[in-house]
């Protein structure tokens, strides 16, 4: 990509738009006109990026030149796009309207979805409804959520992002880490005899939920006076792997729900692995958020590239990352119960975009994804924002709100959040000059300290409201986000084997805590280990 013309044009562009004066371009009507883009119940407000319309033009033109309309139709098509890993990415599919088809190596892919969506379905209906009865005979109150990675945050961001349509008659927990005291917290206060947990895990081996799925079962049968049989109905599986989830002590045919190889763990809260979400918040909630994600998706599919919302927060992210090298993107919901969205896109961002090499396996050779972080609004103001608006790193910002509270008697606190968000857009980007500062009561002295650069890269997007459909267009929007940057620079976004070695390292690692002899390490890794030991043992 480095060698293309448009990429020579946009470095040399970049130092034009470093002297970029906000407080012109935002008045500017038609850079405005051009950078406020309304699709699909979203807008996305650009304006406050540091391009200008001509830079804007030759970024799209880099998208073109670098195939990312192919690239997004082989996707969408099924086209075995994670080559690494020899499979499609087609995650799309979850979200393919009843009734529709995508047929892919003579199997209606489609087709497939909606039948394990209706048995998911059928599932939550007996649960919700009381009709699923624990091995005693009792209906249950509590679900415990057991995954890792993708087979934990998109679920637990959403159910805590959805809250106000969750049932509340259910208990809803998350377990991810190995370190017992996330399952010792998870279980406090439970009745194994009115809890279900749900193992999530597309390979059925990951060590963290397995340790913790096996530590639950014995939890479940302790609980039941030592009865194994107990564990049919107080655990079921989602999982790619039926013979592993059988090894396990769960029935395929009555406990497991699955999903496809074609499923990435990060792309995958739209599949089975959401069952805790539409335990949740039912099955009427769970297909609404698969239609937010399917409206995204056709938009996606079918909008001008210059009206398209995944592909110019894409260009806005590249323009950012690659040529400015700002090492960071902080992602700022203003929405405490979407407090966990910057986690949920730590996965979707680093884990598809953190790649040195092209997917032909040669050197990228310009930066690629960046430091995904965040909280929500307004604590983070409270926190972190002094270094955003006065701090010598330039931190650009995806800032997200919502104008109308679910709660109807709630609305006056949701304009004070929707204040909070639309100042912080104003004082990142506009600043405040040190003439004005000056001005200020008292402001002589204390005039660069009261001092705000502004000028600093924003966009906000805003929705009506966090329901089920909108939070699923969030998720696809920042999806295919990943894949239009990924298409740009050649990188596959759907394998990771950066998560493989230190995987690897841990395996020979366990067994040398407990004392076996040591395998070849560093000298300074082996006195770790040996400073371990004696700290576990003493
Ligand atoms: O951390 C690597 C990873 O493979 C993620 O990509 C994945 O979401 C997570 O582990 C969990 O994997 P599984 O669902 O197979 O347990």
């Amino acid at each position: 990509m480095a060698e293309t013309a448009e990429w020579s044009a946009l470095s040399a562009l970049a130092a034009a738009n470093r002297r970029h004066d906000p407080r012109a371009s935002l008045n500017d009507p038609e850079r405005c006109a051009r950078l406020v883009v309304d699709a699909c119940g979203l807008r996305i407000d650009f304006t406050r990026q540091l391009y200008d319309l001509p830079t804007l033009d030759l970024l799209l033109a880099l998208a073109r030149t670098q195939g990312v309309v192919g690239t997004v139709e082989n996707t969408l098509r099924g086209g075995q796009v994670n080559a690494t890993e020899g499979r499609a990415a087609l995650h799309t599919a979850l979200r393919i309207p009843p009734g529709g088809s995508l047929v892919v190596d003579g199997v209606d892919v489609a087709a497939d979805v909606h039948a394990e969506l209706d048995r998911m379905s059928a599932f939550c209906d007996e649960v919700r409804s009381g009709n699923w009865r624990g091995h005693n005979g009792v209906p249950v109150k509590a679900i415990v959520n057991i995954g890792i990675g993708g087979s934990n945050l998109g679920p637990k961001m959403a159910v805590e992002g959805l809250r106000p349509f969750v049932d509340e008659s259910l208990d809803m927990r998350f377990v991810s880490n190995v370190d017992p005291a996330d399952l010792d917290r998870a279980l406090k206060g439970l009745d194994p005899q009115t809890t279900l947990f749900v193992v999530c895990s597309k390979s059925f081996t990951t060590l963290e939920t397995m340790t913790n799925a096996a530590a639950a079962r014995e939890w479940v049968i302790a609980g039941h006076g030592g009865d194994s049989t107990a564990v049919s109905s107080h655990m079921v599986a989602v999982s790619t792997a039926r013979d592993q989830v059988a090894d396990f002590g769960i029935d395929p045919a009555t406990g497991m729900f699955g999903f496809w190889e074609w499923v990435g763990g990060r792309y995958s809260v739209g599949s089975a692995i959401g069952l805790s979400l539409m335990l949740a918040i039912g099955p009427t909630g769970f297909r609404e958020f698969l239609a937010g994600m399917r409206e995204m998706d056709e938009h996606f599919r079918t909008a001008p590239a210059d009206h398209n919302l995944p592909i110019l927060l894409a260009l806005t992210w590249l323009w950012n990352g690659s040529i400015f090298a700002h090492d960071s993107v902080a992602v700022l919901p203003y929405s405490s119960d979407l407090h966990l969205f910057p986690s949920y896109l730590q996965q979707l961002d680093m884990e598809s975009n953190g790649k040195r090499v092209r997917a032909d396996g040669t050197p990228v050779g310009v930066h690629t994804g960046p430091v995904v972080w965040g909280e929500a609004g307004t604590d983070g103001q409270h926190a972190f924002h002094q270094l955003l608006h006065q701090g010598t790193r330039v931190v650009p910002c995806d800032l997200i709100g919502f104008a109308k509270s679910i709660a109807p008697d709630q609305q006056a606190r949701q304009d004070l959040l929707m204040a909070n968000l639309v100042a912080q857009a104003e004082a990142l980007s506009v600043g405040r000059t040190e003439a004005e500062a000056a001005s200020l009561e008292d402001g002589e002295d204390l005039a660069s300290h009261r001092t705000f650069p502004g000028g600093k890269p924003v966009t906000v997007i805003l929705a009506q409201q966090l329901d089920p459909m909108t939070l699923g267009k969030l998720v696809a929007l920042y999806e295919h986000k990943v894949l239009v940057e990924a298409a740009i620079w050649g990188t596959n976004p759907f394998d990771q084997w950066g998560v493989e070695l230190g995987k690897e390292m841990a395996d020979v690692i366990v067994p040398e805590l407990h004392g076996s002899s040591k395998d070849a390490h560093d000298a300074s890794t082996s006195a770790l280990i040996d400073a371990v030991r004696a700290l576990r043992s003493n």
